[in-house]
């Protein structure tokens, strides 16, 4: 049994006080709060093997290198990726999902194709597409949701047609938490020759992730989402795939040889890879790849699907709130939307903020599912993690009980 109380304890700035208040954090689908393990290693870095990488000939850089590249390695294993090659590091998930559309899509697509993507998507996995087909004339296919809270799957195997060249899709909302069924989504694309990207920015990290199994193409995900650094981010993509890819990022690091006139690039994935990577914060990746394998996914799954229970049945006991769950709940991960009734969300977050409560309100950066679907202009969330617990959702309770006062 893991002791999730302990874990709090290994998170400094969860001991930090806000407006006088202890802080509870539950704005982890935004960003993740970052263990001791993970901030000691990034000064262990620059204190004592901080050099360039991949260029080096002394042990200094030999060191870094190493670990750099140590991390791609247990990446592979976290996500059961094939090889070191299928790994490539970037900035964040919206970089990755960019390398795709500006490397792959725009080289493919042509005018008349079609790209399928979800309602549920984050403007990172839907701006990109909005932009090859803009520049390709390519067409964007919205799949619908049901009431349900699954995607209307009967639209989707209808969508498909010879010109349909690619599906973008999300593993799990940031605004409803409802995880997709990746594997029937994937498995009929296949069926009709097309290829999957995967936006994993809300699963990696609180799900198992088999892309050998999902049999995806192409899965994103950062490193600030799942107790890693900010400015780390994955792209995975099936070697094949990868190599059929053209660069479009290019200068130092990324190439083999270069002449006056031309350029030979270099193997995978280091074509992809140009100028200094951030390799203090990749190699610190790899404390939060351990802590979270030193936890399970599993037992993190299980934990944050509890606590996400717990808050259901407290938010449904009051009364002036607008919950956005889906009927079939049982697809949801630890997200909850939510509305006090006339108070917009950013009056809620600034009341919540006062007794030391991170929520987040607004859009979501997924304006098509907040106006189109819920019909709203702003909604309030929280999203938990791995060190929140059942008396943060009693402070969010009594925080939403003051909104109410104040407001009433
Ligand atoms: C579902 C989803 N996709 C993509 C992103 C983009 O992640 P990043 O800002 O780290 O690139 C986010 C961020 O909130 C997200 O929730």
């Amino acid at each position: 049994m893991i002791n999730f109380k302990n874990i709090k304890k290994e998170f400094p700035i969860l001991k930090t006080k806000v407006n006088g208040k202890d802080l509870v954090y539950l704005d982890n689908a935004a960003t993740t709060q970052k263990p001791k393990s993970v901030i000691n290693k990034i000064t262990e870095v620059y204190e004592n093997y901080n050099a360039n990488v991949h260029r080096g000939i002394y042990s200094l850089s030999e060191k870094s290198t190493e670990m750099y590249e140590n991390t791609r390695e247990n990446i592979v294993k976290f996500i059961n990726a094939k090889s070191i090659k299928e790994i490539v590091f970037t900035r964040n998930c919206t970089e990755s999902i960019n390398l795709v559309a500006n490397s792959w899509a725009k080289n493919l697509c042509m005018p008349g194709d079609e790209i399928i993507v979800s309602i549920l998507e984050h403007h990172s996995n839907l701006v990109p597409w909005q932009e090859v087909s803009k520049v390709k004339g390519a067409k964007l296919i919205y799949v619908p949701l049901l009431k349900s809270g699954e995607l209307d799957m009967d639209f989707f195997i209808n969508s498909f047609s010879d010109r349909t060249k690619l599906v973008c899709v999300t593993g799990m909302s940031n605004v409803l938490g409802i995880k997709t069924d990746l594997k029937r989504i994937i498995k009929s694309a296949h069926q009709n020759n097309v290829k999957v990207l995967v936006d994993a920015a809300q699963l990696a990290g609180h799900s198992i992730i088999d892309v050998q199994d999902l049999d995806a193409d192409f899965l994103a995900f950062s490193s600030h989402k799942m107790l890693g650094p900010t400015g780390v981010g994955v792209l995975y993509a099936k070697e094949e795939i990868l190599e059929e890819m053209y660069p479009y990022i290019f200068g130092g690091d990324m190439i083999r040889s270069v002449d006056k006139e031309n350029s030979v690039y270099a193997d995978l994935p280091t074509r992809f890879e140009a100028g200094t990577p951030n390799f203090a914060d990749i190699i610190a990746f790899d404390e939060a790849l351990k802590f979270l394998n030193d936890i399970g996914l599993e037992n993190i799954e299980k934990y944050e699907r509890n606590l996400f229970l717990y808050a259901k049945s407290k938010l449904e006991k009051m009364k002036n709130l607008e919950l956005y769950i889906p009927e079939n709940h049982e697809i949801c991960g630890g997200i909850i939307s939510f509305n006090v009734l006339g108070v917009h969300a950013h009056d809620v977050a600034s009341i919540l903020d006062q007794e030391g409560i991170c929520i987040r309100a607004g859009m979501l950066c997924a304006q098509p599912l907040v106006k189109d679907f819920l019909k709203e202009n702003a909604v309030a969330r929280i999203s938990f993690y791995l060190y929140n617990d059942e008396e943060d959702v009693e402070k969010l309770v009594t925080g939403l009980e003051k909104v109410t006062r104040i407001f009433e």
